[in-house]
């Protein structure tokens, strides 16, 4: 090549070398991201796009890359921020950072992958009322994936069996606005699911057989439906159950085990199978699951019962609570809520949602009760345009809902 520093074949090997790390990154780049970008994809048009072009390889490979690179970002941003999405649940989701942790990896982690023996399906255990189908709701709609929850116990209630656990696949496909692709990566919850179990069922209807066309999704299979051929092969299961007959299960399990040990509260175990306090299979089927069911569900994850300190926190910091709700709301009807003093109010509802035994159902109720006189009156107020009012509220409130005070500002001078 004419003023070229070397020869022509050495420069037909340097470009090829060019084009060839070029390709690999970009593929690469994009390849990570499973969205089947090709090469030319991410070539503008009036880019040459055949292995001819060597002209400016520094500003031909950095467009390239940086094209790449934004495709990756926002294909990341759509499906693998993971940390985002973790903080964004756990800002409204308190004191289950660990199932959160689970089900979110579990969740992104069969969205990228094409091969049914990578995905996995998720059994959640835990009593009521603590955020395992908030939980799961939040997770969905932060990534954008159709979801369809179903409860399990109406499969019995209702009289149809076996054939209505497949409806939730008309359900998913509706959810995803009849995009079959779509709700073939979509997620599906049997809550209630321990309401199946030998144990929970004294419908005397057959609980086996919900149990055994869910195996037959779960194994993936093919369903025929109004809108189309669909394989449940990439579909996320999650069957969620309060279990009480199998938290009975693991206490004999680990009952047996603790009493060896000295002293009353230093236990000692033989080893660390025997100390493991999570749920095992075994454990569910004792308890009335099919060992087939169990053996489909790739973790088991418990969710973690109301504790005070977690009562406190999802009353107070949680993006979902229901006391702040109603302060915000009664400030845009112009009252200012002053809580005399705010945290033994928040601590006395606590300690109210606990002895309740509800979960953080409870802190719902009794919100809702302790401000359903204050909000009445409020609506009932005689309010000139611009009128601020102040509501006084303190710890007898939240036993008594009418212990408030509700009286107009004074203008300040
Ligand atoms: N850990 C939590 N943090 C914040 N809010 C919570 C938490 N747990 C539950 N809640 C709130 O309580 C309500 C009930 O929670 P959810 O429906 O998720 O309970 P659940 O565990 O599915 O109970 P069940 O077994 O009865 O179905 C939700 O509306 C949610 O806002
Ligand atoms: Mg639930």
């Amino acid at each position: 090549m004419e003023g070229s520093l070397i020869c022509d074949e050495c420069e037909k090997k340097l470009q090829a070398y060019h084009l060839d790390k070029l390709l690999d990154l970009s593929d690469t780049l994009i390849g990570m991201y499973e969205d089947n970008y090709s090469f030319e994809d991410i070539m503008e048009d009036n880019e040459p796009n055949d292995k001819s072009y060597f002209g400016d390889y520094n500003g031909y490979t950095n467009s390239i890359i940086n094209r790449s690179k934004q495709i990756a970002q926002k294909n990341k941003s759509q499906v693998f921020d993971f940390s985002k999405i973790y903080s964004n649940v756990t800002r409204k989701i308190i004191g289950q950072d660990e199932p959160i942790k689970v089900i979110l990896s579990t969740i992104i982690r069969n969205s990228m992958t094409s091969n049914p023996q990578f995905k996995s399906n998720i059994f959640l255990i835990g009593g009521t009322g603590n955020g395992k189908s908030e939980t799961i709701k939040q997770i969905a709609k932060e990534l954008q994936i159709p979801y369809v929850l179903e409860d399990s116990s109406k499969y019995t209630q209702e009289g149809y069996v076996g054939d209505s656990v497949e409806n939730s696949i008309v359900k998913l496909i509706n959810q995803a606005g009849g995009d079959i692709q779509r709700a073939e990566r979509g997620i599906i919850i049997f809550d209630e699911i321990d309401k199946k179990t030998d144990n929970g069922d004294r419908s005397g209807v057959s609980t086996t057989s919900v149990q055994d066309s869910l195996l037959k999704m779960l194994e993936g299979c093919n369903i025929m439906t109004n809108k189309g051929m669909f394989n449940t092969e990439l579909v996320t299961f999650i069957l969620i159950g309060a279990c009480e007959a199998t938290y009975k299960e693991r206490e004999k399990r680990l009952g047996k085990d603790k009493k060896i040990g000295f002293g009353n509260d230093k236990k000692e175990f033989k080893n660390k199978e025997e100390a493991n306090p999570n749920f095992i299979p075994e454990d569910l089927i004792n308890s009335g699951f099919k060992s087939e069911l169990i053996g489909r569900m790739d973790s088991i994850q418990e969710f973690n019962a109301m504790n005070l300190d977690m009562a406190i926190k999802i009353i107070e910091n949680s993006e979902l609570s229901i006391f702040n709700s109603y302060i915000d709301e009664l400030k845009k009807l112009n009252v200012k809520v002053v809580l005399n003093n705010r945290e033994k109010i928040v601590e006395e509802i606590a300690k109210r949602a606990i002895e309740l035994k509800t979960g953080a159902r409870a802190i719902r109720q009794i919100v809702v009760e302790m401000f359903k006189k204050i909000y009445a009156d409020v609506l009932l107020l005689d309010k000139k345009p611009g009128e601020v009012y102040i509501c006084y509220i303190n710890v007898e409130t939240v036993r008594d809902n009418s212990k408030f005070e509700l009286c107009k500002r004074k203008k300040q001078v």
